[in-house]
């Protein structure tokens, strides 16, 4: 799904609503404190008509507004419970189209800045997928024996595609219930885009690695033979999360030189070897409620999102727990750190002034399918 592509409905809705907006430009001259100061002014305007969510990723200036914080999972759930009129989604597209599939359209679903995709969601699309769907059914029946499962770090049309065919979401809290709920079903899993979640998932449920293929969607059939894909359990599409491909093994065993008795912390989009390498993998909920809950004097070593990480270390620091961030490289997910406070206070203050921008609309005919495959998910993770 691209970027901004349900933003607007037909040209002439566009036109109206293009002469109401007020402008993005003036916001773009205001310094993070004035933006704060309208920001807040908006939200106790609005009250409960308005619900801010924010991923854990946000940057600071963002995050300290919003009204429910969370990972992938518990924000899907905060805007499906949602009564608020408008819901602006701190996070990335993807998730600002699960929060409309969700709530059915009934709410108005805003992203700050239409820029703030997810390079991994990207590395799958339905043409591709179609493709890879249509070269699997040459070797067997798909419909038969392979059930599709995306990551919620994907376009609303990945997940139709998945509700069409018996399919079915999952995020990386709850991965594992998710891929046993696929098997009960159909004997194999198409699992997109991220291989790192796939494969982690897998082992941890036995799967052995020499029934683990990963689909190349540049090549025929998938790079595969027959034969691999005749044996696999699970056929991984070959996409990954360019923010947690910079933590490498290195970095643990270093950490572990320095601490012996520390711990290493990893989100599942990790390298296999990097979750190997660790004490606990988990959702970015997961990782807060680790670390918090640990007693002074641990050391942890955290490969995720660097936002969360520094936000962690200064919580934690009073507390006597060190927190430190796995890579020696400064890695921000460049697509969240796209909502800043002047996006912010902009759709803020159209909502003020009666103008919905940056609207994300999924147009029913895909929000229909990809409800039933995130229902499903919702259903199995209750
Ligand atoms: P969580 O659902 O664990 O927050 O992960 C979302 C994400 O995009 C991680 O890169
Ligand atoms: Fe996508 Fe990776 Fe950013 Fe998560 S951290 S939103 S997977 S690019």
């Amino acid at each position: 799904m691209r970027l901004g592509q349900y933003a607007l409905g037909g040209i002439g809705d566009a036109e109206a609503l293009m002469s109401a907006v007020i402008k993005i430009d003036p916001f773009n001259l205001l310094d993070d404190d004035a933006c704060e100061t309208r920001i807040a002014k908006v939200r106790r305007l609005l009250g409960e008509r308005l619900v801010i969510l924010g991923h854990h990723y946000q940057r600071d200036e963002v995050f300290r507004h919003a009204d429910y914080v969370g990972d992938s999972l518990k924000l899907s759930r905060q805007a499906a419970g949602s009564e608020a009129e408008y819901i602006v989604f701190c996070g990335v597209h993807f998730m600002a189209e699960v929060a409309d599939i969700v709530t059915g359209g009934r709410r108005k679903v805003i992203l700050p800045d239409l820029a703030a995709g997810c390079s991994m969601a990207d590395m799958a699309n339905l043409v591709k997928v179609r493709k890879c769907w249509n070269e699997i059914g040459d070797v067997l029946d798909p419909d038969q024996y392979v059930t599709p499962v995306t990551y919620i770090n994907s376009g609303a049309d990945l997940k139709a595609f998945c509700g069409e065919h018996g399919g079915v979401v999952c995020t990386s809290s709850n991965s594992r219930g998710v891929l046993e709920w696929a098997y009960g079903r159909r004997e194999k899993v198409l699992f997109f885009p991220d291989q790192h979640l796939g494969r982690n998932t897998a082992h941890a449920m036995g799967i052995p690695h020499e029934q683990m293929v990963l689909w190349d969607f540049n090549k025929p059939l998938g790079g595969l033979t027959p034969e691999t894909i005749r044996q696999a359990r699970i056929i991984l599409w070959k996409g990954f999360c360019s923010v947690h491909q910079m933590f490498q093994p290195a970095h643990i065993e270093k950490f572990r030189r320095d601490y012996p008795n520390g711990k290493v912390i990893s989100h599942p989009e990790n390298a296999f070897e990097v979750c190997q390498a660790s004490d606990v993998v988990g959702s970015t909920e997961t990782i807060l409620k680790t670390v918090r809950s640990s007693t002074a004097g641990m050391h942890w070593l955290v490969g995720t999102e660097l936002n969360l990480v520094n936000r962690l270390r200064d919580e934690m620091k009073p507390k006597g727990v060190t927190v430190q961030f796995m890579s020696p490289l400064i890695c921000n997910c460049s697509t969240m750190f796209r909502t800043d406070p002047q996006h912010l206070a902009w759709v803020l203050e159209n909502l003020q002034a009666g103008s919905v921008v940056n609207r994300i609309q999924v147009p029913e005919p895909i929000a229909f399918p990809s409800r039933t495959a995130l229902d499903r998910m919702l259903e199995i993770s209750a």
